[in-house]
């Protein structure tokens, strides 16, 4: 999220489009108030009781970061000491706490993807938000279903999970619910269409080469919006998640974070959601316009880092005072912001936070950016790692997928001479946490780069876990970790009984440069001579077995059918517990049943190339056109006939799985009916008072750079300090958006998700399922239907589970379908519709391998 400004380089400008051809997004206002419906009600009411009480300078002070740097987390708001109310403090990251210590380094959310499994997805969601909650942290900057992984190389897909909204929407929504239960808020991020990064910030791709002057725009046209990128957040928002992220990008040319359409319509209106809306660092491009078009909660609260201005602050104090922000606007901010507060228990559990961010020495400045502020204690060193090293080390067993087994795993332990082989079996020579952010790629992979990371306390290598192995059962083992090194390579390998060859792919966010590559990776092969590192063993050694970590699929076309390739296993990104994970699963201690959450393709251009890395618009916002729709990832292998080498959902087990007797139920579900009516009309809490109320305090000892709600002087003007202050505000005051009346309910929308009767249950499917090998193993289900229309995916997938099965066993597993499982985005109604397209549904072990089909009823 932090960038460097780099003087920027000439422009080599491809093809330029005219204004008026570009995307364009709708405006939709005004921007929806909470209404505390459903499980909200309570924290509602307590959110209108304390805001009821605030004077605008506290309310706008709980919507405003105070500055970036300034105080001890990533992100904090102003408080309100009055009230006892603290400010919110917002920590990265989606796998653990960013920028701390004592704290546990968990699997990235790629690897849940590759468990199937919802409860592990809620576990880890949950230790997680108790760290967070043991470090005084309040706010979660995670889970992440933005970027969905669109692209194969898209630099942040591993942070998230799947590139299938039904797989990323329940995994998502268990990590939120997981978190919250912790007593911490969660943020779903990043809203919507943040699928690259290359341009998702002008000032930063200035920084390495390209003079455009706006982010990037992320051009999605309704139906996929509604069927792909927002699917996943209306899970989450059902889930009652607190908060969501803005994105940095454009969509159809407006800024995430003051597109009214994104905002107020689908996320607000449609979606209901509840809680708040807070911005990407940096991602807040102006006051009025943001404010009207649906964000809440500014961060880190400066224009631009430590600029000591803000587009809030005392100018959203100001922009209430002139009457252009209507004063129920900030009323609901701040509503939703202590809502979702109150709705975790925050109130219950909150401490103050116990880490700095910004050091790790003990005793700093309390802010820390001006070195201001009494010399104090700032970091306690509090261990929060509880046990949650066994669940990170199942996780990291249980989201390793077995890709090919010549009937050589699991290594019995008597084997005489094991060599491991490649960097990434070993340590990172600077250190686990060496590179900042996680930014380089030395030694074994666990996680990307960039600020979805987490300090490490530890991270046990593959070399190190499989070495004890050995040891223990008296073989020898030995290491290669140069992986330039192919004589070495060569000679180890020839003695081997079992060569352990390890390779990586790594990427991360778009401020880090590793190795050339600006956050997406710049091509999908192995990093660091991968390829020839796999071939120099296999030439010379019968037995060798890869290990991958990756950020996502990579190629493996050269030597996956090698003769002496026996074994392939996908790792991922498993933290801290890596090695001791992937021994388990060697050694047969844990039967793998992890599936793969994306496609191998046999090339890079099977996935077709989605990302735009160079400026295609000239100086002006780089175009990223989504014409490929519903169709990334298996979508568009199976619409191209494209065979992949693994396909999505595959992954192979110790034992073997039977699948039979499909079953297919029609449930008794009424109707669909669109929703009607009308909200309430906007509440206004309380008396904006007069400038006068808002000066600052006198005797205040301001800090420099510090963001403040209040004002220098009741000139109104005067105090913005902003030179194009008061124009003539039908200028730009979006129509409608200051009206608080009564507003239409979207037929869509109506409850937490969206229309409620969505979610109704019309189909029961079953089928058996039989374990027919020696040993219990773990088997996911998973359950594709055909929508059956010609603009459809031949198939999509709909519901999985994770089962454990005993030799010989056999299992009933049962699912329902939901409306929206069956439905399509009917853009001219917006609304979701069954189609009368005959529909079919498919169960089995993988998005290729489904024994079972059945035509489904119709239903409506
Ligand atoms: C970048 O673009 C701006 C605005 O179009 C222009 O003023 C500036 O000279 C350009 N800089 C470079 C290095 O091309
Ligand atoms: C973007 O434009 C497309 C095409 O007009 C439209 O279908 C879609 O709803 C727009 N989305 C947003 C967020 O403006
Ligand atoms: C705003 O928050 C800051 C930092 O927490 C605090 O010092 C200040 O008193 C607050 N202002 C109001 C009006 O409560
Ligand atoms: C820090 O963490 C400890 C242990 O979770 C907690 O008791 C304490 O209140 C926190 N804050 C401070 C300032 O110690
Ligand atoms: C108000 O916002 C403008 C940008 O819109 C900025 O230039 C100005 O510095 C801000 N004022 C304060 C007091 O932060
Ligand atoms: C009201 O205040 C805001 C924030 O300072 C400013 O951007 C806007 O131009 C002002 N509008 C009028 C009509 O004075
Ligand atoms: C570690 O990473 C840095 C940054 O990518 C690189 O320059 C250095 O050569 C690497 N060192 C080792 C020992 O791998
Ligand atoms: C792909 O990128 C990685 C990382 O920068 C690099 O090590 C590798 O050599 C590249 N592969 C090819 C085929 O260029
Ligand atoms: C497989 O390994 C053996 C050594 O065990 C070697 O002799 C043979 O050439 C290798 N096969 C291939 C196809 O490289
Ligand atoms: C490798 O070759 C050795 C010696 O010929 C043989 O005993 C062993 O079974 C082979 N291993 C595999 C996995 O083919
Ligand atoms: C308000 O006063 C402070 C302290 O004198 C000054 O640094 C700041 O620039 C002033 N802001 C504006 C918008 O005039």
């Amino acid at each position: 999220m932090k960038f460097t400004w780099i003087e920027a380089a000439a422009l080599t400008a491809a093809s330029v489009v005219s204004a008026d051809e570009l995307a364009y997004s709708p405006p939709f206002y005004p921007s929806p108030w909470a209404n505390g419906k459903g499980e909200w009600a309570d924290a509602y009411k307590r959110a209108v009781d304390i805001v009821s009480q605030m004077t605008l300078a506290e309310k706008v002070n709980l919507t405003t970061g105070t500055g970036w740097e300034l105080e001890k987390c990533v992100g904090q708001t102003g408080g309100v000491p009055r009230l006892g109310i603290p400010g919110m403090c917002g920590q990265d990251s989606p796998l653990g706490v960013r920028d701390s210590d004592y704290n546990s380094a968990f699997p990235a959310g790629i690897n849940v993807a590759a468990s199937w499994n919802k409860d592990l997805a809620y576990l880890r969601g949950k230790a997680m938000g108790q760290e967070f909650s043991d470090k005084g942290a309040d706010i979660q900057l995670g889970p992440v279903a933005g970027p969905l992984g669109r692209s194969p190389d898209g630099g942040r897909n591993w942070e998230g999970f799947a590139p299938d909204p039904a797989l990323t929407g329940v995994l998502f929504a268990e990590t939120i619910k997981g978190i919250q239960d912790a007593g911490v808020v969660a943020t779903a991020k990043h809203f919507i269409g943040y699928e690259q990064e290359h341009f998702r910030q002008a000032p930063e791709a200035q920084g390495y080469g390209y003079n455009i002057t706006e982010s990037g725009s992320a051009n999605i046209d309704d139906k996929t919006m509604h069927e792909l990128y927002l699917w996943p957040f209306a899970d989450a928002v059902r889930a009652g998640v607190g908060a969501v992220m803005c994105s940095y990008n454009q969509i159809n040319n407006s800024y995430g974070c003051q597109n009214s359409y994104a905002l107020n319509k689908l996320l607000k209106s449609e979606l209901e959601f509840q809680g708040f809306v807070m911005s990407d660092w940096e991602a807040h491009h102006s006051g009025v316009g943001a404010a009207l078009a649906g964000l809440d909660m500014s961060m880190p609260g400066d224009v631009t880092y430590d600029s000591g201005t803000s587009y809030w602050g005392a100018n959203l104090t100001i922009s209430v005072l002139n009457g252009t922000v209507p004063q129920w606007r900030v009323d609901d901010m701040a509503v939703r912001i202590m809502a979702a507060y109150y709705k975790v228990g925050r109130d219950r559990l909150w401490t103050p936070p116990n880490f700095s961010s910004w050091t790790r020495d003990e005793y700093g400045y309390k802010y820390y950016y001006v070195s201001e502020g009494p010399y104090e204690k700032v970091n306690q060193f509090v261990n929060v790692q509880r046990n949650h090293s066994e669940l990170i080390r199942r996780i990291g067993a249980d989201s390793t997928v077995l890709l090919k087994n010549e009937n050589v795993l699991p290594l019995t332990g008597k084997e005489r001479l094991v060599a491991l082989i490649g960097e990434d079996a070993g340590s990172n020579a600077y250190g686990a946490n060496g590179c900042s952010d996680r930014g380089c790629n030395n030694g074994t992979l666990a996680m990307g780069w960039g600020s979805g990371t987490s300090n490490y306390p530890y991270l046990i290598t593959p070399e190190q876990a499989i070495q004890n192995e050995v040891i223990k059962n008296k073989g020898n083992v030995f290491a290669v970790t140069d992986s330039w090194a192919i004589d070495q390579i060569e000679a180890l390998a020839k003695q081997a009984s079992v060569s352990l060859v390890f390779v990586n792919a790594d990427s991360g966010e778009g401020y880090i440069d590793v190795d050339g590559n600006m956050g997406d990776r710049n091509n999908i092969t192995l990093w660091g001579n991968g390829d020839n590192v796999v071939k120099a063993a296999a030439n010379n050694c019968n037995n060798t077995i890869v290990i991958i970590h990756s950020v996502g699929p990579v190629l493996v076309t050269e030597w996956y059918d090698h003769p002496n390739v026996t074994g392939i296993l996908w790792a991922g990104l498993p933290g801290q517990e890596s090695g001791n994970s992937l021994a388990d699963v060697l050694y047969g201690r844990v039967n793998p049943g992890a599936k793969s959450p994306f496609t191998w393709g046999k090339t890079r251009e099977s996935y077709r190339n989605y990302l735009i890395t160079e400026a295609n618009n000239g100086d002006g916002a780089p175009q990223e056109d989504f014409t490929e729709g519903i169709f990334i990832d298996y979508r568009g292998f199976d619409k191209r006939n494209e065979t992949p080498i693994f396909e999505f959902g595959y992954g192979l087990s110790y034992t073997t799985f039977n699948y039979s007797n499909l079953q297919v139920q029609t449930l008794n579900a009424s109707a669909y009916t669109p929703a009607t009516g009308k909200t309430e009309a906007a509440p206004t809490l309380g008396e904006a008072g007069n400038a006068s109320d808002y000066l600052y305090p006198d005797g205040l000892e301001r800090i420099t750079d510090f963001i403040y709600p209040w004002l220098n002087t009741t000139d109104l003007q005067a105090a913005s300090g902003d030179a194009s202050y008061g124009l003539n505000a039908s200028e730009y005051i979006p129509e409608g958006g200051t009206d608080g009346s009564a507003q239409p309910i979207l037929a869509a929308g109506g409850g937490p998700g969206g229309n409620p009767r969505l979610y109704d249950e019309l189909i029961r499917v079953s089928a058996t399922i039989k374990n027919t090998g020696k040993i219990a193993g773990d088997e996911v289900p998973q359950l594709y239907v055909s929508l059956g229309g010609p603009d459809d995916a031949k198939i999509v997938l709909r519901k999985f589970d994770r089962i454990t099965i005993q030799p010989s066993q056999e299992v009933e597993w049962s699912t329902t379908l939901t409306r929206r499982d069956l439905a399509n985005w009917d853009v001219a109604a917006q609304d979701w519709t069954i189609t009368s397209y005959p529909k079919t549904v498919y169960v089995g072990s993988s998005s290729r391998k489904l024994p079972l089909r059945a035509a489904l009823p119709t239903v409506q």
